[in-house]
């Protein structure tokens, strides 16, 4: 199949916006920029078009999908009832990088719920994002446009690495804002629960709902607990490389790293190193890339899936990283650096 290109970077081009607007209506696929990362759309309500999502990023079909809108008034048409709390969450976060999951009606087939009577929903706050979700019929279900394992795109060019071709068309929007994705908050439950960390965090939820809880099944060690979200079970986001964080004092993270890059150079292997604008002066040894600064988390949100994908286009053969449990982000960063590592922490 020929992907096809759209360059948006410059503003909206109707024209091609129409095009995306026909090729989801019929079936297809639009890889398309939103707030946290680039989504892979299709017609949410038809159940063939979920299937050839899975299909294109290889991703377990027991992995449901998120049906993004562009409108207040299409959360009604797909959910068996708005409580108030879901309104009230819409108020205070949409459009944003929030996700509430309801009961689910018939409109929306199994496929699209990976077999679940509860649907995921959120409506992005990006311009070319809402446009697309409007001229393709008003409710996309999109996953993050990688392909199954890879880390999620931030950028059109990850896109392409992972999807040319397999896809109608891909929408380049430029690098995203935010770069983790959405939160997920479930509101089937009589407390509402967190099942994905995000931008919008715990203290922000709390302060609209009252009490919130984090889902038990993400605190990984437990064997004995397993996540909610069927997504958060899966060792997605990773690196080729194995990736180890060390956690602890940054005088002494930065004494560990150094050790243990210089043994892995010694040995012959690459090393690639995620350090911080404030110590990446201090490392020694290896391909050292600064993430961003601790003194604006965002920047380290944004470049986390990017700088994992350098090291892979590097043939980095391991990788450590800092750890980042900056106060606003750090949940929903270390959350996903972890799951990254496959659990792999050093603690100094
Ligand atoms: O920021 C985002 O949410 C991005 C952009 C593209 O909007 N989308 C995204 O989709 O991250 P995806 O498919 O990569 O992650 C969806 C997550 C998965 O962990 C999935 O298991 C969970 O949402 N999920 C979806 N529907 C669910 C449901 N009904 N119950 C529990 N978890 C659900
Ligand atoms: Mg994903």
């Amino acid at each position: 199949m020929e992907t096809i290109f759209a360059d948006m970077t410059k503003g909206i081009d109707k024209k091609l916006m129409q095009k995306a607007g026909d090729i989801l209506k019929e079936g297809g696929l639009v890889a398309f920029p939103t707030e946290t990362v680039y989504g892979l759309g299709g017609n949410a309500l038809d159940a063939e078009a979920s299937r050839k999502i899975y299909a294109a990023k290889g991703r377990p079909s027991d992995n449901p999908l998120i049906v993004h809108i562009a409108d207040f008034d299409a959360l009604p048409k797909i959910v068996k009832e708005v409580p108030k709390a879901a309104r009230d969450l819409a108020d205070a976060f949409w459009p944003g990088p929030m996700t509430m999951i309801l009961n689910k009606n018939d409109k929306v087939p199994m496929s699209t719920t990976g077999g679940l009577s509860t649907v995921a929903i959120r409506f992005p706050d990006n311009e070319i994002a809402d446009a697309m979700i409007l001229a393709g019929g008003g409710y996309i279900a999109a996953p993050s446009a990688n392909t199954s394992g890879r880390p999620s795109p931030t950028t059109a060019q990850h896109v392409k690495e992972d999807l040319d071709g397999k896809i109608d068309m891909i929408i380049d929007g430029g690098p995203v804002g935010i770069g983790v994705e959405s939160t997920i908050v479930d509101l089937t439950e009589d407390i509402p629960m967190v099942l994905r960390p995000g931008y919008i965090n715990m203290d922000m939820l709390r302060e609209v709902l009252g009490e919130v809880r984090l889902d038990p099944g993400l605190h990984f060690n437990d064997p004995n607990f397993h996540p909610k979200a069927p997504g958060m079970k899966y060792r997605h986001y990773a690196p080729k490389a194995p990736l180890t964080i060390v956690e602890g004092p940054a005088d002494l993270v930065v004494d560990k790293i150094n050790e243990l890059s210089q043994e892995g150079e010694a040995a012959g292997k690459r090393v690639g190193i995620i350090a911080t604008d404030e110590t990446a002066a201090r490392y020694h040894h290896g391909i050292i890339k600064s993430i961003g600064t601790r003194t604006e988390e965002i920047t380290i949100s944004m470049h986390l899936y990017g700088i994992l994908r350098d090291f892979d286009a590097l043939n980095a053969d391991m990788i450590y990283s800092e750890a980042f449990e900056t106060p606003n982000l750090g949940q929903a960063i270390m959350n996903r650096l972890i799951k990254a590592a496959g659990h792999q922490v050093i603690k100094v």
